[in-house]
């Protein structure tokens, strides 16, 4: 704090402290700005509202900077595993391999689900969206381990609980997959990582236990790096309104499920698939496409496009741009998906409509074509991202607890009817 901001309503004047942040970010500090003026501020989708200090990650998106606990993304997502971000994301710290050994145990100990639970995902119907099922059971799960219905946001008590949810998360995911198509479900084998020990139990069979590939193993924990978290992203801050109310982790995580499956949040990355299968099998041009989402009338947008914070690239779009070629090269596969969206994203590059409004491909766009290479069936795309965004969410919960943060509670501008008197039906 030092500096202060004025601000001139009603021919008074009012000064407020300015915050200024570890990489220059300034704030204007206002919670006492209706008690001293009357006055509210108004900004719908919180384009330029703070809700919270944070200290887990960073984005610049003027120059497509993410860090997480100030390492920079590019560096994370060749060299880190999805166990070491998460520990990072949730401690601050990268672990020795003491702790990553240990952190690995709690994860290997929890990943069974309790037998009843089973029985539940047969209650769901085949057409069941897996976003639904996983939010469900994320709540399911917590009555059968009422000590997680504890709001503890620290000490043993919450590193059992963020390793219980990070471990059934991806359990209850693949239990939700094999049931949708009619499999036998595969539990989960405690000597394998957690993204190998995914792909068994979405992909294993009673006659034959899918081994995964380095490739496919090693793009899935890019895949799951790439997600593991993102400031207050709509999801995010979902579930900071919910933990506001000190609800706990496993339902305030849930309602972030919720938020998440959103075609304009997480839902994005089906959404790009359908959207350049359409372009293949349409006939029509690239150029078509682009007038539609520039046709105002018809509400069409180019999935995988934009972002609210990035107005230059996102990094993660250019580290997936990277990676889908190598994978479909180690993988021998040819998608002819993965050109169009290149030549989609070329013809972007050169049109004033997307380059004005600053409308790059964010992490959504070449992600779907990562996850159809490993053989992740498309409605499971959002899980996959609600997968690697566990650590953030968690993280983000247990800050805004420690920092003693009140219940979020926006106000509101009234704009309708102005005092009148109730009428019986009868004289109405
Ligand atoms: C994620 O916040 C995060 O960090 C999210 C995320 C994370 O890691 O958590 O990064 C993950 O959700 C990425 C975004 C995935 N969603 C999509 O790809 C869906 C398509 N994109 C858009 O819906 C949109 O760009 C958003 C939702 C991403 C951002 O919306 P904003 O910030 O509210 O921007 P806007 O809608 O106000 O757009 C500004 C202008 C508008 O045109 P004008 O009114 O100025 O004429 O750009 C246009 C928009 O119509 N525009 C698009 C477009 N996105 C914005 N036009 C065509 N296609 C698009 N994709």
């Amino acid at each position: 704090m030092g500096d202060k901001a004025t601000l001139t309503v009603d021919g008074k004047s009012y000064d407020f402290d300015v915050f200024v942040g570890s990489e220059n970010e300034k704030c204007i500090d206002i919670q006492s700005l209706r008690d001293q003026t009357g006055y509210i501020t108004m900004d719908p989708g919180y384009g330029n509202t703070g809700s919270c200090y944070s200290s887990i990650t960073y984005v610049d998106g003027a120059k497509g900077i993410l860090r997480y606990r100030g390492y920079p993304i590019e560096q994370i997502a060749e060299q880190a595993s999805f166990m070491e971000v998460a520990c990072l994301i949730l401690y601050g710290e990268l672990p020795t391999q003491q702790q990553l050994g240990r952190f690995r145990d709690a994860i290997a100990e929890h990943a069974p689900i309790h037998t009843n639970l089973e029985h539940h995902f047969s209650g769901f119907p085949k057409s069941a969206p897996p976003m639904a099922i996983l939010s469900a059971m994320l709540n399911l799960v917590s009555c059968f381990h009422p000590e997680v219905l504890e709001v503890h946001s620290e000490g043993r008590a919450f590193n059992r609980t963020a390793a219980l949810l990070l471990s059934k998360v991806r359990t209850i995911s693949a239990f939700s997959y094999r049931m949708a198509i009619g499999k036998p479900i595969n539990h989960p084998n405690p000597n394998l990582s957690y993204c190998a020990n995914f792909l068994h139990m979405m992909f294993s069979d009673p006659y034959r236990e899918y081994i995964a590939s380095p490739t496919v193993e090693r793009a899935l924990n890019l895949f799951l790096v790439l997600h593991a978290d993102h400031e207050q992203n709509c999801s995010t801050s979902t579930v900071r309104m919910v933990g506001s109310s000190h609800a706990n982790l496993f339902s305030s995580v849930a309602a972030g499920v919720c938020a998440l499956w959103g075609p304009l949040h997480g839902g994005a990355n089906t959404g790009v698939i359908k959207m350049l299968e359409d372009i293949r099998s349409s006939g029509h041009s690239l150029d078509y496409y682009l007038d539609l989402a520039k046709d105002k009338s018809s509400e069409y947008k180019l999935m995988g496009f934009g972002h609210r914070v990035y107005k230059n690239f996102d990094p993660r779009s250019r580290i997936l741009k990277k990676r889908v070629y190598e994978v479909l090269e180690e993988l021998k596969l040819d998608d002819t998906l993965l050109d169009i969206a290149i030549e989609l994203e070329e013809k972007t590059l050169q049109d004033d409509y997307f380059l004005s409004r600053n409308l790059y491909p964010n992490v959504d766009f070449y992600s779907g074509i990562l996850l159809r290479a490993i053989g992740i069936p498309l409605d499971m795309f959002p899980v996959m991202f609600a997968i690697g965004r566990m650590p953030g969410w968690i993280s983000n919960w247990r800050e805004l607890l420690a920092h003693k943060q009140r219940i979020s509670r926006p106000r509101q501008i009234y704009t309708g009817e102005k005092l009148r008197q109730y009428v019986p039906i009868d004289e109405r």
